[in-house]
């Protein structure tokens, strides 16, 4: 037997339900921030992501799914969506679009390599969004609030949003100094992978999963002490938008984020229900203000998000929050006879073209078997064709909730329908 590759999961009907109750909510919600649907390939140049999402990263370095194609170019499954969005930005020159910032969304499978884990996939779904086009404390606040309303609108309560702001390059570039400084004597007693990160991206050791624990990441510098008047304006900006619209927020100042191209305002929502799991992490984003440039575009800036679906459903879950099934059709079809039978399929057709949902019998059922099948598929109504039915073109239609019969004829069985469910 052939099984599941590692990490991924098929979605069984007894799920794919709250699947697709969740992308339909969240196309409406993104209809109400003004966010309009992109969708780019599921594969890109191997290089868009070792430029855009940065080397030295455990994405790039450890988790991509990277492979040659018969032209013998280097491709790889994508991990993430945002640098994808951004080339799609570039390519399609959409800074020349009159509507700015331009705002997108997307929906679809991300893969890394990653140790499976409740929470942890290797194929996962990820519900992303990007504002790409301008640098204001507003547009931030839209998308943090946004985040936050998607997660209440089904229902959740048990969130924590952190945020913290990263700075820009300059900042940075002191910021990551003062780590050097601060681990240089220390670092032998890290993990390799953080003594590696020490001069390539010292910033990451703070969210280091092996070393996070240590004295020294507890009390090492803190980012908002390094930010420059640009950074700390932008950062007292948007925490003053958020106060003013009543979004609660904790500050921590190790939230660094995973990928290299984030600057300014970074946040992710957590969940604190019991039962979550060890990862509590349910979404992360932040603004990336150089990464247009990297990918040879225009100076232009943006900020986004991305959730995954299964996290959303595992805090479903840990919340004890139920998504209701309409597992139901209007009409089952019960026959007795050849002919009947026959006829039913013309009848199945007719019907279901009306916007009828009905369905028959396939395995030559008895006519009990037949009603039992009825009662499973939860049908409203049930009819059962037998020759003399056939004969008066007319038939018994069944309330199944109130066990009420009324003769209706064949012709009469599309309008009757039409209204009565
Ligand atoms: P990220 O933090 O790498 O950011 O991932 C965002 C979210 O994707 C995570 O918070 C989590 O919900 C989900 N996720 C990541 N890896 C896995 C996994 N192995 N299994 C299940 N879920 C996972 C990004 O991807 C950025 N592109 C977000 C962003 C958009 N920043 C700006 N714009």
């Amino acid at each position: 037997m052939i099984n599941i590759p590692r990490g991924t999961q098929d979605i069984l009907p007894k799920d794919s339900y709250k699947w697709q109750y969740i992308e339909n909510k969240l196309h409406e919600l993104m209809k109400i921030y003004n966010y309009k649907e992109i969708r780019t390939p599921i594969f890109e140049s191997t290089d868009l992501f070792s430029r855009g999402v940065g080397d030295s990263t455990d994405v790039v370095q450890k988790e991509m799914y990277t492979f040659k194609d018969k032209g013998d170019r280097s491709l790889t499954l994508r991990p993430e969506g945002t640098a994808s969005v951004v080339r799609s930005f570039i390519e399609n020159k959409m800074q020349g679009n009159a509507n700015q910032p331009v705002k997108l969304y997307y929906t679809g499978p991300m893969f890394r390599y990653e140790r499976k884990q409740k929470g942890r996939y290797r194929q996962f779904v990820q519900f992303g969004v990007e504002a790409i086009g301008s640098e204001n404390p507003a547009i931030d606040v839209e998308i943090i609030a946004m985040l936050v309303h998607i997660y209440q609108s089904f229902g959740l309560k048990n969130l924590k949003l952190v945020i913290n702001s990263i700075g820009d390059a300059e900042s940075r570039a002191d910021y990551s100094k003062a780590l050097q400084e601060h681990f240089e004597p220390v670092i032998d007693t890290f993990c390799q992978d953080c003594q590696n990160r020490l001069y390539t991206n010292p910033m990451r050791i703070l969210d280091c999963k092996v070393d996070r624990d240590k004295e020294a990441v507890k009390n090492a510098p803190k980012i908002t002490e390094y930010l420059n008047d640009y950074s700390r304006s932008y950062f007292e900006e948007v925490k003053t938008l958020l106060d003013e619209i009543g979004i609660e927020y904790e500050i921590d100042s190790n939230l660094v984020r995973g990928l290299d191209y984030y600057t300014h305002t970074a946040f992710e929502v957590m969940s604190n229900a019991e039962g979550f799991g060890a990862i509590t992490t349910l979404c992360g984003g932040g603004r990336y203000n150089g990464l247009l440039e990297l990918l040879d575009g225009p100076k232009e800036t943006g900020i986004g998000f991305a959730l995954s679906i299964e996290r959303l459903l595992l805090a479903l879950e840990a919340e004890g929050i139920e998504i209701e099934q309409e597992d139901s059709i209007d009409l089952f079809i019960a026959t007795m006879g050849e002919q009947a039978d026959h006829y039913s399929v013309e009848l199945l057709n007719k019907l279901r073209l009306a916007g009828i949902s009905c369905d028959k019998d396939y395995l030559s059922r008895k006519l009990k078997g037949q009603m039992k099948q009825a009662d499973r598929l939860n049908a409203a109504y049930t009819i059962v064709i037998g020759e003399d039915e056939l004969q008066k073109e007319q038939v018994e239609v069944k309330n199944m909730k109130t066990g009420e019969s009324e003769p209706v004829a064949f012709s009469e069985l599309e309008n009757y329908l039409k209204v009565e469910s």
